[in-house]
């Protein structure tokens, strides 16, 4: 039951040390130099960095969104982003208006059971307040310990809420202690200039970014964080993609606020360009908020440098190319939005960020796992390398080298997003928990060995409870 990781380079948030890390069960009950433990199992980290297990905040496993259903499933995806460094994830379950929010998240648990190879949380999405969710929500949180709520400000008569069920839920947020979470676009403008695009044939991948400007993502954030503000809450804006949102980010935060963003892997390195690809390749790139140009890649790399955006999600939300990307052939506005990035996001993060010189290695550590696990709820349990901690570690190799491609990739689609992106650095053995998913760069995890996370509310530092 005993593991002792020997002579790796520890790496946490705020320390970068050699050390020997001792499991026991399930937790990490010592950290030093030169541990010994005769009935340990030694796993040799000499030369390997030892992060804490990367815990990925923005997921959709198994969701159907765009006329389809996402190609991963909870074990595919959890069995990609175990390969890729990810040991927790945070996934969103949706709501239907009018539908009781329990039912819901018995959808998702369903969904998950049996199936994650990683340890998973919900995000509940609010799609209308009224009075019948305002008074089963506070149920929620507490016995589910869902504590973090996502409103849509897009996706016009889909899934978007209107600002009166926003401003609602950040205060019933504030009440009962959770993180509000809002997809930042002015989906009502949006809805307007697709319908002009179409009307004028202009039909093309492309045309999913002409009618999505920055400025409307830069718009809906500053709505959000004023609302915020008025109803002194909380607020996590996901997928940050450009310099007028994170203007609003920093503006809030600056004046005090509880503002908080996150951005994707693929904003930091894909761009606008990728949409105009021939033969329809162009809607493999189609997310929304969609790709920038590439100097808001600079602004979200200074961002996160400087602590204005917090996190790293992947927004892990995959279709094949072949028959699901393929239903906007014709029709832009069709083409399902999201793509594959679950087990990319943390070799991207330390190849384009920490060996290009853009963010430090603690700072990374913050970004991939640390700052998620106190936002959500987690810390100290997940999200760090500490005696008590849940043994989440990645051994991960600094210099192997390698190039990103769908051939060998784990996730269930036909394409990858980064095919042909060279990378620096890759994850060699992965636990939870104190057990091997990935050793030696092979799966050697079980589906249903993910547990369930029950999350603490917002801004309480203790342990989760985990089923
Ligand atoms: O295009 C995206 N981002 N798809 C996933 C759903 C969402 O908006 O997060
Ligand atoms: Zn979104
Ligand atoms: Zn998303």
């Amino acid at each position: 039951m005993k593991k002792l990781v020997k002579g790796g380079t520890v790496v946490t948030a705020a320390d970068v040390y050699k050390g020997d890390i001792l499991i026991e069960g399930e937790t990490i009950s010592a950290i030093g130099a030169n541990l010994q433990d005769p009935d340990a199992e030694l796993i040799d980290a000499d030369g390997l960095y030892v992060f804490p297990g990367g815990i990925d905040p923005h997921t959709h496993l198994d969701m159907p969104f765009g006329g389809t259903t996402t190609k991963d499933d909870f074990e595919t995806g959890t069995v990609a982003a175990a390969f890729g460094g990810t040991t927790t994830i945070i996934d969103f379950c949706l709501t239907a208006r009018g539908a009781p929010l329990e039912k819901a998240v018995q959808t998702w648990h369903d969904k998950a059971r049996g199936r994650a190879v990683i340890d998973y949380g919900f995000h509940l999405m609010i799609a209308e307040m009224n009075d019948d969710v305002l008074s089963e929500l506070p149920r929620i949180i507490e016995s589910e310990g869902i504590t973090s709520l996502k409103v849509f400000m897009a996706y016009k008569n889909v899934l978007q809420a209107d600002d009166g069920t926003l401003f609602r839920t950040l205060l019933s947020a504030k009440e009962h202690g959770a993180l509000v979470m809002v997809h930042a676009e002015n989906g009502d403008v949006i809805d307007y200039l697709i319908a002009k695009a179409l009307a004028e044939g202009n039909t093309d991948p492309i045309y999913h970014a002409r009618t999505r400007p920055p400025e409307l993502e830069g718009e809906a954030t500053g709505r959000a964080a004023a609302m915020t503000a008025l109803a002194d809450s909380q607020l996590y804006v996901v997928h940050v993609t450009c310099a007028e949102a994170v203007r609003q980010i920093a503006e809030a935060r600056s004046k005090g606020f509880r503002v908080f963003g996150e951005t994707c892997p693929q904003y930091l390195v894909l761009d606008e360009s990728y949409l105009e690809k021939p033969d329809f390749e162009g809607a493999k790139y189609v997310w929304s908020p969609p790709l920038r140009t590439k100097e808001h890649q600079e602004a979200l790399w200074n961002a996160l440098n400087s602590g204005e955006l917090q996190t790293v999600g992947s927004d892990q939300c995959s279709f094949d190319f072949k028959g699901q990307k393929e239903l906007g052939r014709g029709n832009f506005s069709k083409i399902p939005n999201g793509g594959p990035t679950i087990e990319d996001r943390f070799t991207i993060l330390f190849s384009e960020g920490v060996c290009k010189g853009r963010i430090g290695l603690n700072r990374f550590v913050d970004i991939v796992a640390t700052r998620s696990a106190k936002l959500f709820g987690m810390f100290p349990r997940k999200g760090t390398i500490a005696v008590g901690s849940d043994a989440d570690l990645v051994l991960f190799d600094p210099n192997a080298e390698r190039t990103i491609a769908a051939a060998g990739h784990h996730m269930a689609v036909d394409y990858n997003a980064f095919e042909g992106m060279k990378v620096t650095g890759e994850p060699v053995s992965v636990l939870s928990r104190g057990q091997f998913v990935i050793r030696e760069k092979r799966f050697v995890g079980k589906a249903g060995a993910g547990r369930y996370l029950r999350r603490n509310k917002f801004g309480e530092a203790s342990y989760v409870r985990v089923e």
